[in-house]
């Protein structure tokens, strides 16, 4: 049995409490160890809370390279909890959303989570390169908010939002896909005794849990949360990636005072080059507000929110949300499985066409019927215009619209900060290998 280092990945022939050169964690190497006779584990991708370890690995019956999560045994109730979390975990089906394929326990109790394997990096690592440009940071976080948004709607709440669990995918088309990982699992660490067919209406819970810079007050009070908890840790990763500074440092206690009292420092403090941007300021700070009912109500109205800041930081203009068709309770359907897709702009463009060539047609044949043909006959200075100029023809701004260039063909890069409705986009899982840096592991 040998042992490997989380950060350096060197091997100890005993066990050692922290790596002698970073003082990190040391887990025990299960390279090539076998899990519930489906997966072998290959190569240690990171470790994490509550003892976990991450490994790639592969299935053999699919031949596919996954990730693997590696959580020790807990007691029962623990077990279920986590039974629970990869349940819901796996009903989540949205393109920033990790994939969860199965969950289990290995012969020797710990409990397993397999998961679509990510390449990238974590917004974690991302950040350690300091404050980002207002368009990446908007760009990441609109990503964000449409996974909350999906999950939200299925009243499964995240509950420990934070750069850690973001993961980063370079995409063809989008250097910055993001993946949400961990939902559900965040759910799986505290004790609690909701009704298990209730995914979600977390108000019963009481016991405090998350990552604590980024916890909501609630959160940190014990009181009831909701959905708003994860606005609020939102708030607190858009706040680091564009400041490059967390709203509030200290020991626990210290955070806990502070998100609990204290206003977030001001751009002007925690970036003077932001100090100009009172709009995307206001922003952050709403989705920081003490109490729940003064920050964004929803994840869809945080993100109308910051599609309308983005357009006038001039990092996109002109370009509007996807309108909602339909009725939409607070939770109670998801729009991206009841709105219509939109047809393409030239497909409507054409319509017009057609339609104001029809008018003519009608137009030209009444006059033709009425005063005989045209071209031997002039028609009276009004004949005929009756029948092509009536309300039958487009109004004019949409064809103008239409006509024009498509805003992302434009402006490229805003591509993927699109309407609501979850694009066609390929996941990781699908992705081509050719924007995967990872090569298989068998
Ligand atoms: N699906 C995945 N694909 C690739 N790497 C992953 C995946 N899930 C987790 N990791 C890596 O494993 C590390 C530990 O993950 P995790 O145990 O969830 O940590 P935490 O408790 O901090 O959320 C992550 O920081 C990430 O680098
Ligand atoms: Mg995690």
């Amino acid at each position: 049995m040998s042992w490997i280092c989380s950060r350096c990945r060197t091997r100890f022939e005993h066990a050692v409490a922290r790596c002698p050169h970073d003082n990190k964690r040391v887990v025990r190497d299960l390279a090539g160890r076998d899990v519930a006779g489906r997966y072998t584990l290959k190569e240690l991708l990171g470790v994490g809370g509550m003892e976990s370890s991450v490994w790639a690995a592969w299935q053999s019956a699919t031949h596919r390279s996954v990730a693997i999560k590696l959580l020790p045994e807990g007691d029962d109730a623990a077990n279920e909890r986590f039974a629970r979390g990869a349940r819901i975990a796996s009903n989540l089906s949205h393109p920033n959303i990790t994939v969860v394929h199965d969950y289990g326990r290995t012969d020797d109790g710990a409990l397993f989570l397999v998961m679509e394997l990510l390449e990238g990096q974590t917004l974690h690592r991302a950040l350690r390169q300091g404050p980002m440009p207002i368009d990446r940071a908007l760009h990441i976080t609109y990503q964000l908010l449409r996974a909350l948004d999906h999950a939200h709607r299925r009243k499964v709440v995240h509950r420990d939002i934070k750069p850690g669990n973001l993961f980063l995918v370079p995409h063809p088309d989008d250097p910055d896909f993001v993946k949400v990982m961990d939902f559900g699992i965040a759910r799986f660490i505290e004790p609690e005794a909701d009704d298990p067919a209730d995914l979600g209406e977390v108000t019963t819970n009481r016991e405090v849990c998350g990552t604590p810079h980024y916890m909501a007050p609630e959160q940190v009070a014990g009181g009831n949360i909701d959905h708003r908890c994860d606005l609020y840790a939102v708030g607190v990763v858009l706040y680091r990636m564009l400041t490059g500074k967390l709203p509030f440092t200290g020991d626990h206690r210290e955070l806990f005072v502070q998100h609990l009292h204290a206003p977030p420092p001001p751009f002007a403090e925690a970036r003077p080059e932001l100090a100009g941007e009172p709009d995307l300021e206001a922003l952050v700070m709403r989705s920081l507000a003490k109490n729940p009912d003064d920050r964004f109500a929803s994840a869809a109205e945080f993100r109308t929110a910051l599609r309308r800041v983005r357009g006038r930081t001039g990092t996109l203009s002109g370009d509007e949300e996807t309108p909602f068709s339909g009725t939409l309770s607070a939770f109670g359907s998801d729009a991206s499985t009841v709105v219509p897709p939109e047809p393409p702009r030239s497909n409507r463009a054409a319509l017009w066409i057609v339609l104001l060539l029809g008018c003519v047609a009608i137009g030209v044949g009444i006059a033709w019927w009425l005063k005989g043909p045209v071209e031997t006959a002039p028609p009276p200075p009004d004949a005929g215009a009756v029948t092509i100029r009536p309300t039958m023809a487009p109004p004019a701004a949409p064809v103008v619209r239409d006509a024009a260039p498509p805003l992302d063909v434009a402006v490229p890069a805003d591509a993927a900060l699109d309407a609501g409705a979850p694009t066609p986009r390929t996941t990781a899982a699908t992705a081509p290998h050719a924007s995967r840096r990872r090569p298989r592991v068998a």
